[in-house]
């Protein structure tokens, strides 16, 4: 090989060109049926047939021999060219297929294998209680509005008769944005103002969802994201017997018919007069036990008759209309009805938790 390939100059007789030609044709064909890839099968064309190829230079050296004798060497070396050429089209052939069969081989899919079983999803139990919450409203009339839950200042305190140095707002730390008129809410009650303002001077019954933030200590009892559940009614003559009604009505659908209930006097700024509502504890019946810290009673929602101050704001006139509002907060719901301790795992994320709803 060493011969032909800086053989320009040398001259070779007819014999040897032939003998050279065998060789290639010996070469090219050695050990063809061990080239798996189709890069190597490239390589070895181009090592053979390529333009700079040894079949190539060796016929340079056609012009060196006599006519007669270079036209029958010449179709000598075409012949080899044309079986060389199909011996590596029958190689490519053969390498394609294997490659196919391999693939084929590798992806091979069993129909009949039984399926991997799908993992259901759950809805979370802090929206659980939110949805049967939602449907005992519902079935007493109450549609469901969604506020939002960045606020600015005036719907979030304000608005709600706690204006600026109120000392109420010294008692909720807020999560402000860099605009320190604009926060997260920490309750869902600036809902109402934005209802009332939609909704004036037509009578309303709504009950707002959502979440809600605070700035503080993450505790056993205390999130810094919890739900709540906002209601109002708005009308022309709303009083503290309907609300009493409604709400023990909500109690007994949501905690089994007979449940007793009691309102102790409370404050809120955005009610007047305000109230809790306790329900009986369900675990002792409310003999007293360690659920309900022995009291017999269950802290589940404030309450009040909406302030005139309120009404005003949101476009209501207090001498003709009258109205009252709640909020409980669906996880203490959830907490209280499945004895769940600890308030850090509604949104711990934990799947053994969470699974077990
Ligand atoms: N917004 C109060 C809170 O976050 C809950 C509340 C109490 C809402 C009394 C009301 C209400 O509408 O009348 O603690």
């Amino acid at each position: 090989m060493a011969k032909t390939q800086t053989a320009k100059a040398a001259t070779l007789s007819k014999a040897e060109l032939e003998e050279e030609l065998a060789d290639i044709e010996r070469r090219a064909l050695d050990g063809l049926e061990g080239v798996r890839v189709p890069d190597g099968l490239a390589a070895r064309m181009q090592t053979f047939l390529g333009r700079n190829g040894e079949m190539n230079r060796a016929l340079e050296h056609l012009v060196d021999l006599p006519k007669a004798e270079r036209a029958e060497v010449g179709r000598r070396a075409n012949e080899l060219k044309a079986h060389l050429e199909t011996a590596f089209a029958a190689r490519r052939e053969a390498i394609e297929a294997a490659l196919l069969e391999g693939h084929l081989r590798e992806e091979a899919l069993d129909v009949t294998l039984p399926g991997r079983p799908v993992v259901r999803g759950r809805v979370h139990p802090a929206h659980w209680m939110i949805h049967q919450i939602t449907k005992i409203w519902a079935e007493m009339g109450f549609q469901v509005y969604l506020s939002r839950e960045v606020e600015t200042d005036e719907f979030n305190f304000t608005l709600l008769n706690m204006p600026p140095h109120h000392p109420a707002r010294g008692e909720v730390d807020t999560f402000y944005t860099t605009d320190p008129q604009v926060l997260l809410r920490t309750h869902t009650s600036p809902g109402q103002i934005h209802v009332m303002r939609e909704r004036a001077p037509a009578p309303i019954r709504v009950v707002l969802p959502g979440m809600c933030y605070r700035y503080e200590q993450v505790t056993a009892r205390s999130e810094i994201q919890f739900n709540q559940m906002e209601g109002l009614a708005v009308g022309q003559h709303i009083t503290f017997a309907d609300l009493k009604g409604t709400l023990t009505a909500f109690a007994r659908r949501l905690f089994g018919a007979p449940v007793a209930t009691r309102f102790r006097a409370a404050h809120f700024p955005f009610t007047e007069p305000s109230a809790e509502m306790d329900i009986e504890c369900f675990v002792c019946g409310g003999v007293g036990c360690p659920v309900c810290k022995g009291t017999g009673w269950l802290e589940v929602l404030g309450c009040g008759m909406v302030h005139p101050t309120v009404l005003v704001n949101g476009g209501y006139d207090p001498a003709r209309f009258s109205g009252f509002a709640f909020g409980m907060g669906p996880e203490r719901l959830t907490m209280l009805k499945h004895r769940i301790e600890d308030i850090r795992t509604f949104w711990g994320n934990d799947l053994r938790f969470l699974e077990q709803f």
